[in-house]
């Protein structure tokens, strides 16, 4: 009887409590809130107070330039909290930058400025807020801001996309009237749009970011191997599994590159490039401008081993009862990945219909791949058409073999197998 009730009693308490979460998901969440030396800085009290409302815990580091656009009384009478901006204090002390990031839930880099964030970036550490936000091992937020030119410079777009191949979430700067006069993005983001975005952080189910740093290469779909200005030779490839593969790999912080052949899946993601091709050849172009910089490369396309020898200028009328089309080989891409291998780690697919494994581990070999991913057109589910998949995984002696299951699962399946084999 007492079992009963102290059950039904803790239930309801912890269903009140996932509530709380739910309702208030910045409750207790300790959050290190880095300003830098810009004029979006005077928004930072009302970013720290909305922050504190939400039941928050926050401590502010600055810049040394920072210190000439906010006030610290005011910071740290909002933040009930000291505001450091020095390795030491002015009685000596030592502040411990590994123990201020060590503590935190999220670093939140606002205003950040186009200095702070080229520093962050490139290893800069010539100040304490660098060096607690370079022993950071939480979720990194920056939200920049500065004027529309520098905002619009291509080298602060590219330490944008640099701080986004890190795992971290950039909030993006606004449009609108900057300090300066002109008008154009670069505005800080709104407080309470900074909140959102901490927020609706901490309500997702925690992402596992284990690819961040890494670049991905993904060849798939078909490839159409021109006859005449409108026909080609190609095959039922419908580029699922390499969608699904670059998805996975975003989506764990990978920078990917995804050259596919005509698909109409369509995926845009910040860390995505997706590039367009049709015959084996552009493949072949295409992959080896990237392949020398991943390191990871997976073959997933269905790449049509031949190609007509000659492609006809104008459309081919009838006439006889037959016709003979004579083609010639393809470069076999996967095969050239393998001799031209370095650090790579290397996955080959492989659609069998008899004597799978054996000719799978073959193509393991010959093509000098690390790992091959079988698919056995026998098997129910498994195919090009398919949302499901069903494979096997074959690396040295190793194999392990897997349910029927959705592409994006079979794609989580084939990351996390890649991952213990990588050096870490
Ligand atoms: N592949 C490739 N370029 C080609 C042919 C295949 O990159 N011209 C890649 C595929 O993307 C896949 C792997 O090689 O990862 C297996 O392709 P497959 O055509 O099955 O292997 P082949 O070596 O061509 O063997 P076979 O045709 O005898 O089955």
């Amino acid at each position: 009887m007492f079992l009963g009730n102290s059950s039904g009693l803790y239930s309801k308490i912890s269903n009140f409590v996932a509530l709380i979460l739910l309702l208030m998901p910045l409750a207790d969440k300790k959050i290190v809130l880095i300003v830098s030396g810009g004029i979006a800085a005077y928004k930072i009290n009302y970013l720290v107070r909305g922050l504190v409302k939400k039941g928050s815990e926050v401590r502010v580091v600055l810049t040394p330039s920072a210190r000439n656009f906010v006030s610290e009384l005011t910071l740290s009478t909002l933040s009930k909290n000291p505001v450091l901006s020095e390795f030491y204090d002015a009685q000596g002390v030592w502040n411990n930058h590994v123990e201020i990031a060590l503590w935190a839930d999220a670093i939140v880099v606002a205003p950040c400025t186009a200095n702070t964030l080229s520093k962050m970036v490139h290893g800069g550490c010539d100040n304490l807020a660098l060096a607690v936000y370079m022993s950071a091992k939480c979720q990194v937020f920056i939200a920049p801001a500065m004027d529309l030119d520098m905002y619009s410079h291509p080298s602060t777009a590219q330490n944008i996309e640099i701080a986004e191949s890190y795992g971290h979430s950039i909030i993006p700067a606004q449009y609108g009237e900057l300090a300066s006069g002109l008008i154009g993005q670069g505005r800080l983001e709104e407080p309470e749009k900074i909140i959102e975005h901490l927020e609706s952080f901490f309500l997702r189910p925690r992402l596992v970011m284990d690819l961040a740093g890494k670049k991905v290469l993904i060849t798939a779909g078909p490839t159409y191997e021109a006859i005449d200005p409108v026909r080609f030779i190609g095959n039922h490839s419908s580029g699922k599994m390499g969608f699904a593969l670059a998805r996975q790999a975003a989506s764990r912080g990978a920078q990917v590159v995804l050259i596919s052949g005509p698909t109409v899946l369509e995926l845009e993601h910040p860390h995505v490039k997706v590039i367009s091709v049709s015959s084996a050849r552009e493949m072949q172009s295409e992959v080896f401008k990237y392949y020398d910089s991943v390191q990871i490369a997976i073959a997933s396309a269905a790449v049509a081993d031949y190609a007509p020898k000659v492609v006809a200028d104008e459309k081919i009328k009838k006439s006889e009862d037959t016709m003979l089309i004579e083609l010639v080989k393809n470069p076999d891409i996967l095969m050239e990945m393998g001799q031209k291998k370095k650090e790579q780690f290397l996955v080959g697919f492989a659609l069998e219909t008899q004597d799978e494994v054996k000719n799978a581990q073959s193509k393991l070999v010959r093509k000098n791949l690390d790992l091959i991913v079988l698919n056995s057109l026998r098997d129910q589910g498994a195919g090009f058409k398919e949302d499901t998949n069903k494979i096997r995984l074959l690396s040295g002696d190793k194999q392990i073999e897997f349910d029927l299951k959705s592409k994006d699962e079979v794609a989580k399946d084939i990351f996390d197998f890649i991952l213990t084999r990588l050096p870490s």
